[in-house]
């Protein structure tokens, strides 16, 4: 059943903290990172020049995060290759690319595929799979199951924070199996990352505070998401569930992008939620929420909580993240967007788990 909430979507988010723990635990041994039960072996983890990330829909998303952090800590170039398109602009694919097949169904038909054709090419796979036994979890060389349990709400959730902390696992493993790291630096990492289902809580015991903030959406025509990096990639799934569940049309933009596009759309009538969690990318992405705010739009802001923030006045609606390095700021951050995509739908009276022309499996190309 729905566990005494009136939707499995909410259901699914609440267990987010449950299934991140089912899903790293069984991988770390005496601190480390461990696939000896999958059976990977370092060789292809150490071997590949380039990583080419095949998945369809909020897969695809998680992929993107996992592309950031392996260039930005393996030093590796990585492609998230939306699978629908792979096989039109003439993959090149071959044994130095390792592929990446995410899919929380295992069925999806182009991701299917795309992974059998790049294993013809001689790559070796590994998929990221939730459901046991599923086609691209046998298509592929190796697997590793998201232990999310069955999601059932056709707007992916769990699956999703499940395919990211398997990405922090291939990351961290990736970095043992070169040799990257002082062990200090891997035993930080993966306490981080045991950290995130407690982080993940804290976040939903606001759920009330993040339905307020839903508030300033739901009677939008037009929501933009804007972030840089990791931001922006996480705000890409925040605005596709939004979409998927509220029918409201929202855009997701890269925010130094946004000068250069579409920003004559932004109006007072266009709420902005901004996602602002990395450092090194402040300054930046202030500047640019000053740009939407100028044309007054009403500005949703996403932060760590303290961060300072001057002109107290002009945020009327942030959220404060409980802080966690900056690389996994995107676990508690995407809750928050998952909330606030789920109370815009609830407040709007649809039925949140079956969206209109959406199914949970695509087995047709
Ligand atoms: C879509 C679903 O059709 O397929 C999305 O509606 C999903 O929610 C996408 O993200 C990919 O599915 P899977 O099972 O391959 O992760």
């Amino acid at each position: 059943g729905k566990g005494g909430y009136p939707f499995y979507m909410e259901k699914e988010i609440m267990e987010q903290p449950q299934v991140i723990a089912e899903t790293i635990l069984p991988r770390i041994k005496d601190g480390k990172p461990d696939f000896s039960e999958e059976g990977i072996p370092d060789q292809i983890l150490k071997d590949c020049k380039r990583i080419c990330v095949i998945a369809c829909g909020t897969a695809m998303h998680a992929g993107l995060v996992g592309k950031s952090l392996i260039q930005a800590m393996i030093g590796i170039h990585v492609d998230v290759v939306m699978a629908s398109e792979f096989m039109y602009n003439d993959p090149v694919v071959n044994k130095d690319t390792l592929v990446i097949a995410i899919s929380q169904s295992g069925e999806t038909i182009d991701t299917l595929e795309a992974l059998k054709f790049a294993r013809k090419c001689g790559s070796p796979s590994i998929s990221v799979v939730n459901v046991k036994g599923a086609s691209i979890a046998r298509a592929s060389e190796y697997v590793i199951y998201t232990n999310a349990g069955p999601e059932i709400a056709v707007a992916s959730t769990k699956a999703y924070t499940t395919q990211l902390a398997v990405l922090y696992l291939i990351t961290a493993r990736m970095a043992m199996a070169r040799g990257l790291w002082e062990e200090e630096r891997l035993l930080s990492f993966m306490n981080e990352l045991q950290r995130v289902p407690q982080v993940m809580a804290k976040v939903l015991d606001t759920k009330e505070e993040i339905h307020r903030l839903a508030g300033v959406i739901l009677n939008a025509q037009d929501v933009f998401m804007i972030g840089r990096g990791l931001d922006y990639s996480i705000l890409l799934e925040g605005s596709l569930k939004l979409k998927e569940v509220s029918y409201i049309h929202s855009e997701a933009y890269a925010s130094g992008e946004l000068k250069h596009g579409t920003i004559a759309l932004i109006t007072e009538d266009t709420p902005v939620v901004a996602v602002v969690t990395q450092d090194k990318l402040k300054s930046k992405e202030i500047s640019n929420i000053r740009e939407v705010q100028s044309r007054g739009a009403r500005v949703v802001l996403l932060i760590k909580e303290n961060e300072t923030l001057d002109e107290g006045e002009q945020w009327s609606c942030v959220y404060r993240l409980p802080k966690m390095d900056d690389p996994f700021m995107v676990m508690p951050a995407s809750i928050v967007l998952q909330l606030i995509a789920y109370f815009v739908s609830l407040d709007k009276g649809l039925d949140v788990d079956k969206p209109r022309n959406l199914a949970k499996v695509v087995t047709v190309e």
